[in-house]
């Protein structure tokens, strides 16, 4: 009987190293799901948005499963480098800084830092940034540039967009820096706030791979090529930003 039970165990265990040799690669990607249209959690609880769907029509490509994993933006670049993700995408900006730890793709996306004040601020222009008290997503571009053009005595971070613009709301802050389309997404769902019609800077969005994983970062160069050839990445763009 025991020898019997040791058998069957066996045969399980061979049964399930098959199953799970057979299944398919897994792409890790990360994200930090508070930046609506590119990432956000919809009412199902679930992670959609122009990354989200970039990465899973790669993915699809590549033969892969897509996993998400929602982290703070600003441990996107450490999870990339010691290989707790396979890809950050999460409306993140190739910078000269950034590619000192990591690799970029090719971009998908354009994004413009901008920003959002009360509707009656005395604010115009980025130069009356000056003296204020700004409100930024903790490690964000806008965050980097702040601190360096205005102090950062003058910069209050945030875990994310929405808590800065909650802070403005209550009058704790005087403006917050951070790309356009999420700005729109937040001056839309609150009432007196607008964008300023300055752009205070221009930016390219694109996918962060490891150093050490060429073959991923090639390999999604393929495939994202192919999808912006065939219209599916303006498709999915034209999903989350609707023409004005
Ligand atoms: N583009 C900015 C940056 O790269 C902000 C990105 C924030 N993304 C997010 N998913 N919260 O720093």
């Amino acid at each position: 009987m025991k020898k019997l039970l040791a058998l069957l165990f066996v045969v399980l265990m061979m049964v399930a190293c098959f199953a799970g040799c057979g299944s398919k690669d897994t792409l890790v990607m990360g994200t930090n799901a508070t930046f609506p249209p590119y990432e956000y959690v919809d009412d199902n609880g679930e992670i959609v948005g122009i990354d989200a769907e970039i990465a899973a029509a790669v993915a699809e490509k590549l033969g892969m499963e897509l996993e998400i994993k929602d982290m703070e933006f600003d441990s996107l670049l450490t999870a990339v480098q010691s290989k707790t993700i396979d890809i950050a995408l999460a409306g993140m900006t190739v910078t000269d800084e950034r590619k000192l730890s990591v690799n970029f793709s090719d971009t998908y996306a354009k994004g413009v830092q901008v920003i959002i004040v009360p509707e009656n601020s005395a604010i115009k222009t980025v130069d009356d940034l000056k003296g204020k008290k700004i409100g930024v997503q903790t490690g964000t571009t806008g965050d980097i540039y702040c601190t360096d053009e205005f102090g950062q005595e003058n910069v209050n971070q945030y875990q994310n967009g929405a808590l800065a613009v909650a802070a403005l709301n209550n009058g704790q802050i005087d403006c917050v820096v951070i790309d356009n389309e999420p700005a729109k997404n937040f001056v839309k769902a609150n009432t007196g706030l607008k964008i300023l019609d300055t752009e205070y800077a221009n930016e390219d969005y694109a996918a962060a791979i490891s150093k050490e994983n060429t073959e991923l970062l090639e390999n999604f160069n393929k495939a994202l090529k192919e999808l912006k050839d065939d219209g599916t990445v303006d498709k999915i763009i034209a999903k989350y930003i609707p023409a004005e």
